[in-house]
């Protein structure tokens, strides 16, 4: 299929994003562009010299807070300069970081997964990863075939540190603040499609799917 799609896929913490860019990637040879990941490989580093708050990526996660500007948007140049087509996840999360992304790239599709939020705490809690190749499960919506044990390589499945319910319900504030006037954003360019984040992983991908080939 086309390797040229630019997909931006918006949300709120436990919407699924993570989920259907694996999928999306698959499915059309695309990057996946997630700034949390990157961010969780690099929560020790040392950004003392940037003067901010706290001195590591990892001390703003671990609160559900955003992680500066600064950080975040040098990790989404480099990785846009390496791709050709890509599913951009968990990036732009405030109106500055909008702004940032468009003098860097055209978007092609921007999706919004909507999930009542009864539902997001209960998929975050739930969540766990494997501590090896970072596969993603879910204790009752994604169970592995043993429970604390990664599928596909054996790995232990442990929960993020993000993932208790006090501080999902800080990420889900921080959203509302910081990522919903995002969301406002390119509505208001009429480039927002809204696709419901409910029913299965597979429901919700054939949903992306069917608006990327209408
Ligand atoms: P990030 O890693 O981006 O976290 P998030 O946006 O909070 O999103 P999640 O990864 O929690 O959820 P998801 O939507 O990907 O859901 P998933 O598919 O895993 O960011 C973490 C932190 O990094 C931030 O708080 C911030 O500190 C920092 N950061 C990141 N980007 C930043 C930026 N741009 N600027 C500043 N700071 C930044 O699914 C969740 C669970 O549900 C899984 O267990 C899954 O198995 C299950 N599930 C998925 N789909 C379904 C379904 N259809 N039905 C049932 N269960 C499902
Ligand atoms: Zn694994």
């Amino acid at each position: 299929m086309s390797d040229d799609h630019r997909v931006l896929l918006l949300g709120p913490p436990g919407a699924g994003k993570g989920t259907q860019s694996d999928r999306l990637a698959a499915e059309y040879g695309l990057d996946v562009i997630t700034t949390g990941d990157a961010l969780r490989n690099n929560k020790q580093m040392d950004i003392s010299d940037l003067g901010l708050e706290y001195d590591t990526p990892g001390e703003y996660m671990d609160r559900g807070e955003l992680v500066p500007d600064a950080v975040v948007n040098e990790i989404v140049v480099s990785a846009l300069a390496d791709a050709d087509g890509f599913v951009l996840d968990g990036y732009p999360r405030n109106l500055d970081q909008a702004e940032y992304l468009s003098e860097q790239t055209a978007l092609d599709y921007v999706f919004l997964l909507e999930v009542p939020e009864a539902e997001l705490i209960d998929r975050l809690t739930g969540r766990r990863v494997c501590a090896a190749c970072g596969e993603t499960f879910h204790v009752d919506f994604d169970p592995p075939e043993e429970p604390g044990v990664c599928d596909v390589d054996g790995g232990e499945l442990v929960q993020r540190e993000d993932d208790t319910e006090e501080t999902v319900r800080e990420r889900l504030r921080v959203y509302e603040d910081e990522t919903a006037p995002v969301v406002d954003h390119y509505r208001e360019r009429d480039v927002l499609v809204e696709v419901s984040g409910e029913g299965t992983p597979d429901d919700v991908f054939d949903r992306l799917v069917s608006q990327i080939e209408s």
